[in-house]
């Protein structure tokens, strides 16, 4: 491998600026940027002329090889990772499970292992804590020591994985001391799962009900109380997979009182409705995940969030289920659909091309919501996330030109489906490099598996920005 590499003659776009630049190159790291930088010397030398260059994208939320509903997301961490690559994203964030009475250290080592010899790019990992009880709290310090700057708490599917506002209480209250973030899964799962019983005694099986049996008051009332727990326990808080309005204007109101609330969305969110649920033939369930699908109403509300920085982040939840072996499993009832989309390999595209090109929200902006900001809330900044001497050299050389058209046929995440299949998008990926090699080419992988290494990530005690 070269040891370095000029990118020269293209545009670096970072979250503050947007300016013609060169980016050298040495080693795994950044060493300079600057118009004009020599080529003598240097091992490899790629032109960008007309292609942004930009910080790789962080996906801070995603579920490889994870159990659930029943059964195992279909992507594992090289097919995760690779179609990330693709899309131009360089590192993720996934999440470890503390499968209940068990330790958390237990977890990590769980997920370590499904990620080694497989992960193509840089993983953190975020913890789902389901039990506090025994040395829980500890357990929370202990991960945090290994670099996992988050924990995820669900108010959402009882007897599973939801926990109540006591625990809930008790993690914001052990980061509020030890700088972690705790990420909520806000829905109120209770009140969910008596709807869900009245709709099935009423013999609703079929996938839209998952959104019909899921309101977004269910959604805005635990964003209340899970930003009200916080600021209680005198902690920050990060809403994942916000999905509609009501939700938002929790958020909004927060924030407007200075309350250190974030949150994510995701491109379901910002480009698809509730109907995709009603699709013929059992359809409908590629498009069950959780929080669901909301009228179309509620879309141009999120954009404005992303825009205004309400919002924050976007992030997939990639946690994709094949249509034809899994999500079928709930073709008699909709309960019993596993839960989740994919979407790892789509997120720049489709932001990039609804986000961007339709005037929606600036280029740098795009930059700071994929990049950027995951990187400085998860603890992973400058390392990560930007384009300067002595970040890692995760570059994604984009070409604005390029036309796309994504589909199931032709995508590289392991599932039958794609949720935006025939979407045709400008703008995509044409170089990726992941700490200075190059790992994809012209939609060709030239990356290794097992070639990611463990994100130890910072907590960062509220200092986010
Ligand atoms: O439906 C979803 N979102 N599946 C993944 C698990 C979660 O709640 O994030
Ligand atoms: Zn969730
Ligand atoms: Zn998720």
């Amino acid at each position: 491998m070269p040891t370095s590499t000029l990118i020269r003659n293209g545009t670096v776009v970072t979250a503050t600026e947007t300016r013609p630049a060169d980016v050298l190159i040495e080693g795994e790291r950044i060493k300079e940027v600057r118009a004009g930088l020599p080529v003598e010397g240097v091992d490899r030398v790629i032109d960008a002329a007309g292609l942004y260059v930009l910080p790789g994208g962080i996906d801070a939320h995603t579920h490889l090889d994870m159990p659930f509903g029943g059964t195992t997301s279909a992507d594992d961490f090289l097919t995760g990772t690779r179609a990330a690559a693709f899309g131009g994203t360089t590192s993720l964030v996934d999440f470890a499970i503390q499968a209940r009475g068990t330790r958390m250290r237990d977890a990590l080592d769980t997920w370590w292992k499904k990620a080694e010899g497989k992960a193509a790019i840089d993983y953190g990992l975020h913890m789902i804590v389901t039990d506090l009880g025994g040395a829980g709290l500890e357990d929370m310090d202990d991960v945090v020591a290994e670099g996992v700057a988050s924990f995820k708490l669900f108010m959402a599917y009882p007897n599973v994985l939801m926990v109540d506002d006591g625990t809930i209480f008790k993690a914001l209250s052990q980061t509020a001391k030890n700088g972690a973030l705790i990420c909520m899964h806000a829905e109120n799962g209770s009140v969910i799962d008596v709807i869900i019983a009245r709709a099935l005694a009423e013999g609703k099986t079929a996938p839209i009900y998952h959104a019909l049996t899921r309101p977004p008051r269910a959604e805005a009332e635990a964003v209340h109380r899970a930003i009200a727990l916080a600021e209680i326990a005198g902690a920050p808080v990060y809403i994942v997979h916000l999905s509609s309005e009501d939700a938002l204007n929790q958020v909004r109101e927060a924030r407007d009182r200075g309350v250190p609330a974030f949150a994510e969305t995701c491109p379901q969110y910002l480009l698809l409705s509730i109907e995709e649920l009603e699709r013929p033939n059992f359809e409908g369930a590629k498009y069950v995940f959780t929080p669901p699908l909301r009228p179309k109403e509620h879309q141009p509300k999120l954009w404005d969030g992303l825009k205004d920085d309400h919002l924050q982040v976007v992030s997939t939840d990639h946690c994709p289920f094949c249509f034809a072996d899994q999500k079928i499993l709930g073709k008699d009832d909709f309960t019993k659909i596993p839960n989740g989309g994919p979407g790892i390999e789509n997120r720049l595209q489709l932001i990039y091309h609804h986000g961007v090109n339709a005037g929606k929200i600036s280029l740098n902006r795009f930059v700071e919501i994929t990049s950027t900001t995951p990187a400085r809330i998860f603890g992973m900044y400058p390392r990560k996330g930007e384009i300067a001497p002595g970040s890692d050299a995760d570059v994604v050389l984009w070409d604005p030109a390029a036309l796309y058209t994504i589909s199931a046929q032709t995508h590289h995440m392991r599932v039958d489906y794609s949720m935006f299949e025939g979407y045709e998008v400008k703008g995509n990926a044409r170089t990726v490099i992941s700490r200075g090699e190059v790992i994809v080419d012209n939609g060709e992988f030239l990356g290794k598996p097992g070639r990611g290494q463990y994100l130890k990530r910072t907590a960062r005690g509220g200092a986010w920005k």
